[in-house]
């Protein structure tokens, strides 16, 4: 842990304790000026997640949760592979795949009860432990109204990034949905399917795009997200 902390700044990392638990090292990422201009301050970025990581965690909600922390670190204990990982395994049978999704469906809408919105809940940054859908990553982590805006972007943001990996096969991210709109807040579903109507115009440009760069996935992911939160 201590050698960890020694080595030059990397965002996030695996630390092996000597026992073989796995724990992830998260610090401020160090930008330079064209980066943090892009990014914006990773120091209010990293406090931002902490304080999300806290927040989840204190409200019993499934989030990978703090082993330790100091003034710019926190170790995160490990909550199992990604989604896109689990779906990648081929040791795992498609019943667990899917139940992983519908987990990430339900774990998220237990987030929006909650009041809060993950912020950019992808694919990747979700993790399946064979029990239970984990969130990490959070961001962009921030209060917000049940039902709202910032709800509805989640689950656009969700399926933007499962159509991404898998454009062809949308059962994985049917599994989310159909369990999010299950126990999801009162009239979260019909915002996620105005918030796609409103995003019309992202679409043509996506579209538009699309055609000059046609090997772009997440340009194509674009619409088929659209197409599939409209219903
Ligand atoms: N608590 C955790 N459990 C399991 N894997 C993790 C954990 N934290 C981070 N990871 C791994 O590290 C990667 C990067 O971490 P993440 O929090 O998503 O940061 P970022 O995407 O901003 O670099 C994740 O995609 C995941 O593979
Ligand atoms: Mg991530």
């Amino acid at each position: 842990m201590t050698d960890a902390l020694a080595e030059p700044p990397q965002r996030v990392r695996a630390v092996v304790l000597p026992d073989g638990r796995r724990f992830w090292l998260k610090r401020v990422e160090r930008l330079s000026g064209r980066l943090r201009l892009q990014k914006g301050d990773p120091a209010r970025a990293f406090a931002a997640e902490r304080e999300g990581l806290h927040i989840l965690a204190d409200a019993g909600l499934p989030v990978a949760g703090v082993a330790a922390e100091g003034p710019d670190w926190v170790l995160l204990p490990d909550a199992g592979p990604i989604l896109t990982e689990v779906v990648a395994d081929p040791g795992r049978s498609e019943a667990e795949k899917l139940a992983a999704f519908a987990a990430a469906g339900t774990a998220l809408a237990r987030l929006h009860w909650a009041g809060m919105a993950h912020g950019r809940p992808a694919v990747r940054d979700v993790c399946w432990d064979g029990h239970e859908a984990r969130f990490i990553d959070l961001e962009r982590f921030r209060r917000a109204t049940r039902a709202g805006f910032w709800q509805a972007a989640d689950v656009v943001m969700f399926a933007q990034t499962a159509f991404t990996a898998w454009p062809e096969d949308a059962r994985w991210l049917e599994a989310a949905l159909g369990a999010y709109a299950l126990s999801a807040p009162e009239g979260a579903m019909g915002s996620v399917r105005r918030l796609a109507w409103g995003l019309a115009p992202v679409g043509w440009l996506a579209a538009g795009l699309s055609a000059l760069r046609p090997r772009s996935r997440e340009l194509r992911a674009v619409g088929l997200t659209l197409a599939r939160l409209r219903r």
